[in-house]
């Protein structure tokens, strides 16, 4: 069995007294998709930029390609990439020029046709020289998903990736993600409040309550073990217990 790409023990943060996460421990293997599950404020986010180094973990360790992220931080985030709603590009500058400067501050070679190939990937042929502010949410998602996959990434971090996206779109995002799996061996980590969406595209999902980690496995496993009829369900159960 192939060692995993991304291996956490014991993550915590606190934030005050406040324990957003709460050691949790978890691995991924290389070309898996491993889904992010819980209510508004589990801890998904916090967990997340921590493994991209945004957010100091209170205790824990985090490794990447047999790599701590605490001793070989560059080395291990020019592998990885990731999308969400909380980042912010230069708003003057249009969709190609926002990707341009991405390429170049990762030092890609042959810009143009990597700008070009992404472009075209996720549609944005329509508005890929309006400015950045003038772009619908879904087309800034689309913006900050080609971010991600610009630079080839060995694993992408995804918070909510198509949340705000049309049905359409979403469905060729989850292609292209399953596809990137498929062809390079991308692994992924990704959150969605989309139960359907976890159950079509997650390896296996981890479901996260109050930081910790209630339930794990694949969609079948975890509705199986909770005695219900669906991941939705399971869902409803474990968010009005922990609302309690
Ligand atoms: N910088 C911060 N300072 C204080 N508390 C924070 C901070 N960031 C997050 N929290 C708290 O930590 C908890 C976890 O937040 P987080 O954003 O990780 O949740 P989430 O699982 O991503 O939720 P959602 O589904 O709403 O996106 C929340 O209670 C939140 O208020
Ligand atoms: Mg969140």
């Amino acid at each position: 069995m192939s060692s995993p790409v991304l291996d956490v023990t014991d993550l915590s943060k606190r934030f005050g007294d406040f324990p957003a996460v709460d050691g949790i421990s978890f691995s991924i293997k290389p070309g898996e998709i491993l889904g992010l599950l819980g209510p508004n404020g589990a801890g998904k986010t916090t967990t997340i930029q921590m493994l991209l180094g945004l957010v100091t973990p209170t205790a824990g360790s985090i490794r990447m390609f047999g790599m701590d992220l605490s001793t070989h931080r560059e080395a291990i985030l020019q592998r990885v990439n990731f999308s969400s709603t909380y980042i912010s590009m230069p708003q003057s500058l249009t969709v190609e020029e926002n990707l341009w400067v991405i390429a170049r501050l990762y030092g890609l070679s042959d810009i143009p046709r990597r700008v070009g190939d992404i472009v075209k990937k996720l549609e944005m042929e329509e508005f890929r020289t309006k400015v950045t502010r003038k772009l619908s949410s879904g087309q800034m998602t689309r913006v900050t998903l080609a971010k991600a996959f610009l630079t080839e990434p060995k694993i992408l971090f995804l918070d909510e990736p198509t949340a705000s996206l049309d049905p359409d779109i979403a469905e060729k995002i989850r292609a292209l993600l399953k596809e990137e799996r498929r062809s390079s061996g991308l692994s992924i980590l990704y959150t969605s409040h989309n139960m359907r969406e976890m159950e079509e595209m997650s390896d296996r999902i981890i479901f996260l309550q109050r930081g910790k980690i209630v339930a794990e496995g694949t969609a079948q496993e975890i509705v199986t073990r909770f005695g219900q009829a669906d991941l939705e369900e399971v869902f409803l159960k474990l968010a009005r217990e922990s609302r309690c």
